[in-house]
């Protein structure tokens, strides 16, 4: 398996799935003809990334709802599916994972439900990127045990500055258990130019992340009109600057992690 990847922010609605989704959709067309693959994981149950990413509006039978429901015994290959993307797939969540969060607390081996699925099943990917809930839960939890990588979308907005470091100290007590978990780096994300107190903010984290500040991403209607489409920008519209910022940001992933 190739490097596990969290996009990891506790706060809501700040690109996790957006940015997820993208820089799976611009790798694989860096990818193209290179036979490689990518697996998306869904662990929200809100579905967005299995909605944007899916043929059929979002419509799945088998979730990864599953892994967290029964002991782990049985092959669960069925769970992964195809996407709109073409060296894509997917594990979608549903709307049902929400009850089994709070089950999965009394359950057995409930951090290493997302590790042991991946590892049995997802050995030929090249690259798996999860999409994590706007929480530090045990879906996050199951995320940061199997992840090699964390990346942040983050907002150029002070309060999304202060969550950053609840995270990167949830990150660090995870290191305890997960030494291989390592920071990726911060994508910010709806970015106004002519906000000054966004380029203030942009100012700042460029000098505070250096190289692991891996792209910045403007606020653009291309991005809600390709979700709304369930498309990616790279089959809604390859000529925005939407599209180009995404592919800029996975290019810096290629780099940092050796996936040319
Ligand atoms: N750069 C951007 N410009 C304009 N809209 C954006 C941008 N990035 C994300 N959005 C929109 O903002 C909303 C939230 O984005 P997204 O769903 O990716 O965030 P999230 O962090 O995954 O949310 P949640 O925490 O609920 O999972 C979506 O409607 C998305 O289309
Ligand atoms: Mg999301």
């Amino acid at each position: 398996m190739g490097p596990v990847i969290a996009v990891a922010n506790q706060k809501g609605g700040v690109g996790k799935t957006t940015l997820a989704v993208n820089v799976a959709a611009c790798i694989s067309y860096r990818w193209k003809d290179t036979g490689r693959r990518i697996l998306v994981v869904d662990t929200d149950h809100q579905a967005n990334a299995s909605y944007i990413l899916s043929r059929d509006s979002g419509k799945y039978e088998e979730t990864l709802a599953a892994i967290y429901q029964d002991e782990i015994a049985r092959d669960y290959r069925d769970l992964i599916q195809t996407t709109n993307v073409s060296g894509v797939d997917i594990v979608p969540a549903s709307p049902m994972m929400a009850s089994e969060e709070m089950k999965l607390a009394s359950r057995e081996k409930k951090g290493y439900r997302l590790k042991y699925f991946l590892e049995f099943n997802a050995s030929n990917y090249d690259l798996v990127i999860i999409d994590c809930p706007p929480a530090i839960n045990l879906f996050v939890l199951n995320a940061f045990y199997v992840a090699d990588q964390i990346l942040v979308p983050l907002p150029p907005e002070d309060l999304a500055i202060q969550g950053f470091q609840q995270l990167m100290a949830q990150v660090q007590a995870v290191r305890e258990i997960n030494p291989g978990l390592s920071f990726l780096g911060v994508v910010v994300n709806m970015l106004t130019d002519r906000v000054r107190i966004h380029r203030e903010i942009r100012c700042f984290l460029e000098e505070e992340f250096g190289d692991k500040l891996l792209g910045i991403i403007h606020r653009s209607v291309r991005i809600q009109e390709a979700e709304a489409m369930n498309l990616t920008l790279l089959d809604y519209s390859r000529s925005s600057r939407s599209f180009k910022e995404f592919l800029g940001v996975a290019d810096n992933i290629i780099e940092d992690l050796g996936l040319k």
